[in-house]
């Protein structure tokens, strides 16, 4: 029996797929949509009392790089960009926690966790809205310190800008109302992270400090797009951004997070598949958030992933996901075990493989490469990078350790030796 169940924190979920912040979790229906599609948890729309953010939202969505196909309407592309201009929800913090009230036990009979997200502007604004949402049956908090809009020339006071970006920004702040909304509420609290933020590990270990479960990582970045035609900015200029080409980049930054800090992350911007979802568990992530890939595809891909990440574990034995959890995080080498442990490599041609198409010829960057019938390596040139392997069509070509690192250093600089370092090359030369 497959086991989903994953542990948040001190938050218990039913499987670790949770719906990202935003439109999905923005209305009573809406979450217990969210609540029937099977999902682990549920991050509401984001609240704050800024007049500006629950306003003027326009134009609202713009979805780049979408291959549309007619013959295949429900085609959905793997690859895509989104760029939007949604703010925070029109209702304010203290109605909107009349909507988790009344959508709180509904998701508590199904087992599914309620995320309370929200921004706010002083402790006091912070303090309210915590209890109000703890009190309206949150099973966690998420503090919204990430939304990428600050009201920039639309302020009506100057407090309108201590808004959601405004703490990753300004990270001593964020731990104060971090400490204060600990010291408050019994629920778990976790902080969304903008990736246009820095230092995240330093921020990170002071959440910890200050008493956070988890952060997640990350919101949408601010970005830019042009429309080459009318040369004008997409969308109208800077706008959030994200689509799976950003997956790395999170990746990174939640392994980096679950290796040196002592929380949960929440991995999120820039999955869109089961498989992201296994990958970022393996390298940390207790959990996974998704967007704009449900709200691309709709709720019912909800159980794609969850099918995905079963039948995965199925066919490789897993009964629970810790049995892969932090598999690839534990095993992310440092500059000196790439240097005590990892044999350099050279490239060999099978020619019996071998279709004469000289792909490999193009990508090889050393002059490591030669043409006869074949395709043949010079193997006292070849830097062993494997671009022509991992181009090559019919992978006529393996890599091979050298067992000699002088060799691939001579390799590496075999077009200037007179230019390399002194212990490259037999002195004379
Ligand atoms: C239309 C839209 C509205 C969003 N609204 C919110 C929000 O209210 N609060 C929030 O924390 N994040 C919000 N986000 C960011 C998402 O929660 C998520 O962090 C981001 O889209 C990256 O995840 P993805 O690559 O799975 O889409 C929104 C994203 C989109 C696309
Ligand atoms: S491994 Fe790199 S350097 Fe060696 S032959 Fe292939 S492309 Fe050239
Ligand atoms: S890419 Fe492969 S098949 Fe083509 S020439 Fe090179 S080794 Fe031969």
């Amino acid at each position: 029996m497959i086991d989903l169940s994953v542990k948040l924190g001190n938050l218990d979920l039913k499987n670790p797929i949770v719906a990202a912040g935003g439109p999905l979790a923005g209305t009573v229906e809406h979450i217990k949509d969210c609540v029937d599609a099977g999902l682990g948890g549920i991050v509401t729309k984001t609240t704050s009392t800024v007049w500006y953010l629950q306003r003027y939202p326009k134009p609202l969505y713009s979805l780049l790089d979408y291959k549309k196909d007619k013959m295949k309407p429900y085609n959905t592309p793997d690859s895509y960009f989104w760029m939007h201009r949604e703010h925070n929800s029109c209702y304010p913090p203290l109605q909107f926690a009349k909507i988790i009230e009344e959508a709180s036990p509904y998701a508590k009979k199904h087992n599914c966790a309620i995320i309370g997200n929200f921004s706010a502007r002083t402790i006091e604004e912070w303090e309210e809205i915590a209890i109000a949402y703890e009190k309206a049956g949150c099973d966690a908090l998420e503090l919204n310190f990430c939304c990428p809009f600050p009201p920039d020339g639309l302020t009506k006071s100057e407090l309108d800008l201590n808004i959601g970006i405004h703490y990753t920004k300004n990270p001593h702040e964020a731990v104060k109302v971090l400490k204060h909304i600990r010291s408050i509420v019994n629920i778990p609290l976790f902080v969304k992270m903008s990736p246009d933020g820095s230092n995240f590990k330093e921020v990170c270990k002071l959440f910890e400090e200050a008493g956070a479960d988890g952060v997640t990582m990350f919101a949408n970045n601010k970005t830019l797009r042009v429309d080459i035609e009318t040369g004008k900015p997409n969308i109208y200029g800077f706008a959030p951004g994200t689509g799976p080409g950003l997956k790395a980049l999170s990746m990174r930054w939640t392994a980096e997070i679950a290796g040196e800090c002592n929380i949960a992350v929440m991995g999120n911007r820039g999955l869109s598949t089961w498989q992201d979802a296994v990958e970022f568990i393996m390298s940390g992530a207790s959990a996974v958030q998704y967007c704009t890939p449900i709200m691309i595809r709709g709720l019912g891909y909800v159980k794609e992933l969850l099918d995905g990440i079963e039948g995965f574990m199925k066919r490789k034995g897993y009964d629970s996901v810790n049995d892969f959890k932090d598999m690839a995080l534990n095993q992310i080498y440092t500059n000196q075990e790439l240097v005590d442990k990892v044999k350099p490599l050279y490239a060999k041609v099978r020619p019996d493989k071998c279709i004469g198409c000289k792909r490999c010829i193009e990508v090889c960057w050393y002059d490591a490469l030669a043409f006869g019938q074949k395709a043949g390596v010079i193997k006292k040139n070849c830097a062993g990078c494997s671009l022509c392997s991992q181009v090559c069509p019919v992978d006529a070509i393996e890599m091979i350790e050298r067992d000699n690192e002088l060799e691939h250093f001579q390799a590496m600089s075999s077009a200037h030796p007179e230019l390399a370092p002194e212990d490259f090359w037999p002195k004379g030369l």
